[in-house]
């Protein structure tokens, strides 16, 4: 598919045309100034060239007021830019709370995927068209980078932290996937697709290609065998450990008394360094989890956790005992 504009790749997400205005205002501008400045250099060199040797110009004298109004034009402009770029920004930042997720990690040179409900892919992402999808993203090695041209989204995967993109697809098709972050020999070929489909469709694709658990059950089963369940309940009603359930989301009181709120982030760092930031009324007695759970169960701890705070309705999955049929799969 391409966009009647050649060069400019096919627009197919909510915020896509809100990009390509920036864009071609930026470049108006920048046309706009190029031909008018250039064609007044031109017209002063012909207009005020010297006729003779012995020619000697008249001094100029500064004036206050033009050097008042080539800078205040200039900086209107250039806040027209920097307000209209934050807003773009910002809604882009921010995932929206109703979005369905998928986890992501890069490594070299792939992309690994897991929807919610379980269904793995690589360098394959496929979503319904019309929802709002958000990307839980981290790295097993390097920075990569998770670049969607027909979305005009972007965002870095970083190497021991969450990020996280969003985007709502407009219209069915397939979408190049890049990693936009030179990342070693094979970065070029870290490549994939974005496949957008109808609604019914993409629950046909979801329902044919059942996998075995979900990352929230196989993440409690990760919370029983790692002893998690010893210090903070079997269903994460707390003990020793703070309270899991009903947590994310919320604001939680620290020892030193700052506040943090417990994101993917905050759920991350907790696992690996558990020291950090130590909820108030518990002492520094977890140990850390760092080197011994890979980026995938990582992301299993981190959905069991969410599911323990889901109030029905929500996408997450209940956080119900995994069943024999389940593993059997
Ligand atoms: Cu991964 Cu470039």
């Amino acid at each position: 598919m391409q966009s009647w504009i050649p060069l400019v790749p096919d627009s197919a997400s909510t915020f896509s045309w809100q990009v390509d205005a920036l864009y071609f205002y930026l470049s108006g501008v920048t046309l706009f100034f190029s031909l008018l400045i250039s064609s007044v250099l031109i017209f002063f060199v012909i207009r005020y060239r010297r006729r003779t040797p012995w020619e000697i110009p008249r001094p100029v004298a500064g004036s206050h007021k033009l050097e008042t109004v080539w800078t205040i034009i200039p900086f209107l402009i250039a806040m027209t830019m920097f307000g209209w770029g934050a807003r773009v920004y910002f809604t882009q930042y921010k995932a929206p709370a109703d979005a369905i997720e998928v986890y992501v990690v890069g490594k070299q040179w792939m992309w690994k995927l897991q929807h919610a409900t379980g269904q793995r892919e690589i360098n394959q992402l496929h979503v319904p068209v019309g929802r709002k999808v958000k990307l839980i993203m981290t790295s097993e090695d390097v920075i990569h980078d998770f670049f969607v041209p027909a979305f005009r989204t972007k965002a870095d995967v970083v190497p021991g932290k969450y990020t996280t993109l969003w985007f709502e697809a407009t219209k069915p098709g397939t979408y190049h996937l890049f990693c936009a972050e030179y990342c070693g020999m094979n970065h070029s070929g870290m490549t994939g697709s974005v496949i957008v489909m109808e609604p019914r469709e993409f629950d046909n694709w979801l329902s044919g290609n059942t996998s075995s658990t979900t990352p929230a059950v196989a993440g409690q089963q990760l919370f029983q065998t790692l002893g998690c369940a010893s210090c903070h309940g079997a269903n994460g009603e707390g003990g020793r450990g703070p309270a899991l359930a009903g947590a994310f989301g919320k604001e939680t009181e620290l020892q030193d008394g700052n506040k943090v709120t417990v994101d993917e982030r905050y759920v991350r760092e907790s696992i690996i360094n558990p020291q950090l930031k130590l909820v108030k009324g518990f002492g520094p007695i977890m140990p850390t989890f760092q080197g011994q759970i890979s980026e995938d169960q990582l992301v299993q701890l981190l959905a069991f956790f969410k599911s323990l705070s889901a109030s029905g309705g929500g996408q997450a999955q209940a956080p119900t005992a995994p069943s024999p049929t389940q593993n059997q799969k």
